[in-house]
């Protein structure tokens, strides 16, 4: 493993830690950040760790106008032998660098972005919570900062990675969540930049989820741009349905998003021999399938949500109920094989854990 060397500028105080039973998402961050340029010619250079501070940069940086940044989202836990684990960093290292192609910026050393993060963790170690639920959210991201007005892309880059203990996503922690299906906006279409993990994506499901958020659902569930027919992805995860026994998602067809979890989910059902479908499935076919007894759970998946059930669709005026509106025992068993593994308290017959 490449050790790439870094500057590190330790904080003369420590902040008071939150408290790590009561943790909310993304609201805490650690005493350090990473930071490396990036300049036309000179490529990515000055790596180093300094104590977490606010940024200085031109009003005029390319990021702020145009949008052209990408971000990834992993995670960190403390076994009970008091290791630091990551889950599957090389995955979200290789899809940093897809995001990057598809919003031109140029890719980092994936071998390099790895050490960089390890050495981070270690200065902030103690900041990876141990209650139940907990882990230490971790978000590398990059922002062009040239400053310049020009639609291009920029000859300058950031790439930051900052660090936040953090508890359940949705205040309905293991707890199913309602979602309504989306039928006036559309988050991605084939050809956009859907299956790149970048702010745009977000900044346009923000109304949706707003107007969905004042009717009491938690989130949406995107259809397909072009038709509006296809179930894709909830925004902040990948969606999972059980119909008839067999564990359906979404194909990726390039306008979803290629989560993390969803491989691990997808590869820890075909272990188990549950038959697994990955394919194109309309509203319509999931409605029909409620409307006949079929529809038996439904669950989304992703890093931040780790695997979250859906009790609650709402589509068209009506509210399908599933599973009573309780969790499902697939749910469930992912959830507790997914964050065994990640704890360490699990088997990890797939080598998904790195010791930090
Ligand atoms: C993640 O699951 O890490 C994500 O990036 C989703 C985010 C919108 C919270």
């Amino acid at each position: 493993m490449t050790e790439l060397k870094i500057d590190i500028t330790l904080a003369s105080s420590r902040k008071p830690k939150p408290d790590f039973d009561h943790l909310e998402f993304g609201k805490n961050f650690t005493d350090h950040m990473f930071i490396v340029d990036y300049t036309e010619g000179q490529g990515w250079h000055d790596a180093r760790i300094v104590p977490y501070q606010p940024l200085t940069l031109d009003p005029a940086s390319m990021v702020f106008h145009y949008g052209q940044t990408v971000f990834e989202g992993l995670k960190a836990y403390l076994t009970k032998d008091n290791e630091v684990l990551l889950f599957r960093p090389d995955m979200n290292m290789k899809r940093l660098n897809r995001s990057n192609d598809r919003l031109c910026i140029p890719k980092v050393d994936e071998e390099m972005a790895l050490s960089a993060l390890k050495q981070l963790i270690n200065v902030d170690r103690e900041w990876v919570p141990t209650a139940e639920g907990t882990s230490l959210y971790i978000r590398p991201f990059i922002i062009a900062t040239e400053p310049y007005l020009g639609v291009s892309p920029s000859k300058r880059y950031k790439f930051i990675i900052i660090l936040s203990p953090v508890g359940a996503y949705y205040k309905e922690g293991i707890n199913p969540v309602k979602i309504a299906v989306e039928r006036e906006y559309v988050r991605a279409t084939i050809g956009g930049t859907g299956n790149a993990k970048t702010a745009g994506n977000y900044a346009g499901s923000l109304k949706a989820q707003e107007v969905a958020e004042k009717e009491g659902y938690s989130q949406v569930l995107w259809l397909d741009g072009r038709e509006n027919k296809y179930i894709e992805e909830v925004g902040s995860m990948n969606i999972f349905f059980k119909i008839n026994g067999e564990i359906v998602t979404p194909v990726l067809n390039g306008s979803i998003l290629e989560g993390v979890t969803r491989d691990s989910i997808l590869q820890l059902l075909k272990h188990w021999n549950i038959p697994v479908s990955e394919r194109r499935l309309s509203m319509e076919d999931l409605y029909q399938a409620y409307k006949n007894g079929q529809l038996e759970e439904a669950f989304g998946t992703g890093t931040a949500a780790v695997i979250s059930p859906v009790g609650e669709l709402a589509w068209q005026g009506e509210k399908m109920v599933i599973n009573n509106g309780q969790t499902g025992e697939i749910a469930k068993k992912l959830y507790e094989t997914l964050t065994g593994i990640q704890l360490g308290t699990e088997k990890d017959p797939f080598g998904w854990t790195v010791k930090v």
